[in-house]
């Protein structure tokens, strides 16, 4: 089990998308596993892996994001191409994209004292998963859960009543103090908890048919990054 200190932890931040990338690496073992990375985010998040002395193992995707292209693609070309090294990219397998890995639900990503389990939690989109560290009550709940809100269900076939069942069913199941690290906030939140959000979550707190009313009633604008960030993240941003 990897205690709090065996690891490095990073929030990373995307002003552009409002989006959170996740560093994570096993300190003494030195190897990583980046979750969520931006494609306009790639040499800070490689020189940050350098200076801190990491082996990028994994590249992890939530889901086929709409809003902005993920870094994954480019990370392998620099550093497999470049650098020799063997990064490997994982999506679900519920996405239908391309990856080196398309996880399946409940399985285990090991990268050194690094345990994330996989969670097949659609709703915003049908292949969304959420990654779960238990050793260090941590949940990577991509755009399935954000703090005090929840990631859209009305394009790549979303369902407000599936993200409402993979919410209760697998995130809201979870210790209250397990905290949880969206894939993005528009508010400068950081993190929460399951507690939190069981209690405060202004959606998913509701009652399903509430929940499906809120959702049919958002009312948003049409992502402007979709048709040409959908079509690139289907392949991990290239491989
Ligand atoms: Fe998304």
């Amino acid at each position: 089990m990897a205690s709090r200190g065996a690891l490095i932890f990073r929030q990373l931040f995307d002003r552009t998308c409002c989006g959170y990338s996740y560093l994570i690496g096993d300190r003494a073992q030195k190897v990583a596993l980046l979750i969520d990375p931006v494609l306009e985010q790639v040499d800070r998040d490689l020189k940050l892996v350098e200076q801190l002395g990491l082996e990028l193992r994994y590249v992890l995707n939530t889901h086929v994001h709409a809003d902005h292209i993920t870094g994954s693609g480019l990370i392998k070309n620099r550093l497999n191409l470049e650098n020799n090294s063997k990064v490997i990219s994982i999506i679900s397998k519920s996405s239908g994209a391309q990856a080196d890995i398309c996880a399946e639900d409940g399985q285990v990503i090991d990268c050194g004292l690094i345990k994330l389990n996989v969670s097949f939690t659609p709703g915003h989109t049908n292949g969304c998963m959420s990654l779960i560290d238990h050793d260090n009550k941590r949940a990577f709940t991509g755009d399935t859960l954000f703090i005090r809100g929840c990631g859209r269900t009305d394009f790549q076939e979303g369902s407000s009543s599936k993200l409402y069942d993979s919410v209760h069913s697998r995130l809201f199941i979870l210790p209250d103090d397990y905290n949880v690290y969206p894939a993005h906030d528009y508010n400068g939140q950081l993190t929460s908890t399951i507690g939190e959000e069981k209690k405060f979550n202004p959606r998913l707190s509701k009652s399903r048919e509430e929940f499906i009313q809120i959702m049919e009633n958002l009312n948003l604008d049409y992502p402007k990054m979709m048709d040409v960030a959908v079509p690139k993240n289907m392949i991990c941003g290239g491989t």
